[in-house]
């Protein structure tokens, strides 16, 4: 059966959202509670994947038996995803990562004044196409896209422009989709076109079918 049918793929995912410090007390972060990349971590692991979980800010407890490693602000999720990509068979990036971060982190805490304040914002390395441009053949890369219009251009050219074998994208402006909640809907895209729409399920249900996708392409590829 299914049940150790991932037994010996590495499998690393990234889950939560990046926190860009603006000072020793304050950052910017966004609405990512851990679930979803979570419930990808949790399902590789019930069908025997070896998973290393790099996780950023969560609301929820992250799962047991796995490899979980803690990181702060998308240059660190870049870099501990990068040193871990090569021992990776399949990626799935279900993080929520900053485009933007303070192009300054005060060393102490802002005083205020009367005066506005503008914070300047530089952009963040995209983590996604990093792996893209070094993915050998054999790998299998997934990422998400979390989109409020448009939902097949913008993951379809997601998945053209990171390289990307897959983006599973979730129209967030739909009830009880993305942020947040323990259920999701998504619409699984290659650069080429829809592969399979996943209706409104728990995050785990998703989860599941979203790895059987990635798993069907890993092992085509290794038997090819
Ligand atoms: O954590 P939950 O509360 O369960 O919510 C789940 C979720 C909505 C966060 C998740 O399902 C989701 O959609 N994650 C991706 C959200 C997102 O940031 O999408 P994006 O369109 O901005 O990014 C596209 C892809 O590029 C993502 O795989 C992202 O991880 C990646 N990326 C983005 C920016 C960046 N600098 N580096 C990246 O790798």
């Amino acid at each position: 059966g299914r049940r150790r049918a991932m037994e010996g793929v590495r499998v690393l995912v990234t889950a939560g959202a990046t926190v860009e410090r603006i000072d020793p007390v304050r950052y910017l972060t966004n609405d990512s509670s851990g679930k979803m990349g979570f419930a990808v971590a949790e399902a590789a692991r019930d069908l025997g994947a070896k998973v290393t979980l790099v996780a950023g800010r969560a609301d929820v407890a992250p799962p047991g038996g796995v490899e979980l490693v803690r990181v702060e602000s998308a240059q660190q999720m870049y870099d501990a995803v990068l040193s871990r990509f090569a021992e990776a068979d399949i990626v799935v990036k279900a993080a929520a990562v900053a485009d933007y971060r303070p192009a300054q982190t005060a060393a102490r805490k802002l005083k205020k004044t009367e005066a506005t304040l503008s914070l300047e914002l530089e952009r963040t390395p995209d983590i996604l196409k990093a792996l893209g441009e070094r993915k050998a053949p054999g790998q299998v890369l997934v990422g998400f896209a979390a989109e409020t219009n448009d939902l097949a251009k913008h993951a379809m050219g997601k998945a053209a422009r990171k390289q990307a074998d897959f983006i599973a994208g979730n129209d967030v402006s739909k009830p009880n989709v993305g942020f947040g909640h323990d259920t999701n809907a998504v619409s699984v895209y290659t650069a080429e076109g829809l592969v399979e729409d996943l209706p409104l399920q728990s995050k785990r249900a998703v989860a599941d079918r979203l790895l059987a996708i990635a798993y069907d392409a890993y092992k085509a590829r290794a038997e090819a």
